[in-house]
């Protein structure tokens, strides 16, 4: 080989070596800086990681709070809705105990022989009964100022009815009641008379609450259940809290078809759509009724 080509053969060589391993040295580099990418990269990533972490867990704890104050607040608004409908309810039995203690309880007790009024008891108002309903109108005759308008419309019904009603006697105070009972007890003798008038004290016409009805041509007592006014007074007097005291068969006295006593229309009704008679019914159940007494 000639010396020139040797020394071209040497040099290249040279280059050669040296440039694999400037390659090598570069790949060293490449690697070095890829090893710490990805060291930086999985260092980020467990950062984030955590982070993510983190943050889920506030989310968490944020839902879980979220949740407790939805829970306390639908806690809340029912206690409070509860505390309202007992407000309510309160309200109501208030209301009731009102009626109640404002009205008289005697109105609806059972005088005929059993309950006793003694001679102070007065209804708490009595107003005079219109003229044009009274058989006679020279006789002044009272009512019970909480029951006069229901006898009112009453009367006023039947008479657009074309029924021929009026009163013959309404309140009666002790007194009056005494001296009824003893003229009866002169002519009937008192067995008989006891058989339909009531001792002073029993008798519901002291309650200023009771009426007997005639008709307007005057036929009374016996014979009166014959008339279509008694006929209609069975059909329609419980509308206006009117029911009959005295039905046949009853264990206190004569079957009374004119004597008709106010229960209001609550009792009226009831007593009606069962078919019952208020004589028949238990004191106990008949005082529940007594705060729908006065109910227009
Ligand atoms: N006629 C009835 C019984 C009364 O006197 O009350
Ligand atoms: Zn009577």
């Amino acid at each position: 080989m000639r010396q020139e080509n040797k020394t071209l053969m040497i040099l290249a060589t040279a280059i050669l070596l040296s440039g694999i391993g400037y390659s090598a040295y570069q790949n060293s580099l490449l690697t070095d800086e890829i090893v710490s990418i990805k060291k930086e990269f999985a260092d980020k990533k467990i950062e984030l990681e955590s982070l993510i972490s983190d943050l889920q867990k506030d989310l968490e704890t944020t839902k879980i709070e979220r949740d407790g104050w939805e829970e306390r607040y639908n806690t809340e608004v029912s206690k409070i809705a509860f505390l309202a409908a007992q407000v309510e309810s309160i309200k109501g039995t208030v209301g009731i105990l009102e009626k109640i203690k404002q009205t008289d309880t005697e109105l609806l007790k059972k005088y005929s022989k059993v309950y006793f009024l003694n001679e102070n008891y007065v209804p708490s108002g009595l107003v005079a009964i219109d003229a044009q309903y009274i058989f006679n109108p020279k006789k002044k005759l009272q009512m019970h100022s909480g029951v006069s308008e229901h006898l009112k419309n009453l009367l006023d019904a039947s008479r657009t009815e074309g029924i021929n009603l009026s009163i013959i006697s309404a309140f009666r105070s002790f007194y009056e009641q005494a001296g009824v009972k003893s003229a009866y007890s002169v002519t009937y003798g008192a067995g008989s008379s006891n058989q339909f008038s009531a001792d002073q004290g029993y008798s519901e016409h002291q309650l200023g609450t009771t009426v007997d009805f005639t008709s307007i041509n005057g036929e009374q007592f016996a014979g009166f259940d014959k008339l279509p006014a008694y006929e209609w007074l069975k059909n329609n007097a419980y509308k206006y809290g009117f029911i009959l005291s005295y039905p046949k068969g009853n264990s206190y006295y004569i079957y009374e078809p004119w004597h008709w006593r106010f229960v209001g229309k609550q009792l009226a009704s009831d007593l009606y759509a069962q078919g019952k008679n208020f004589y028949d019914m238990d004191q106990r159940e008949i005082d529940t009724y007594i705060q729908y007494f006065f109910d227009k």
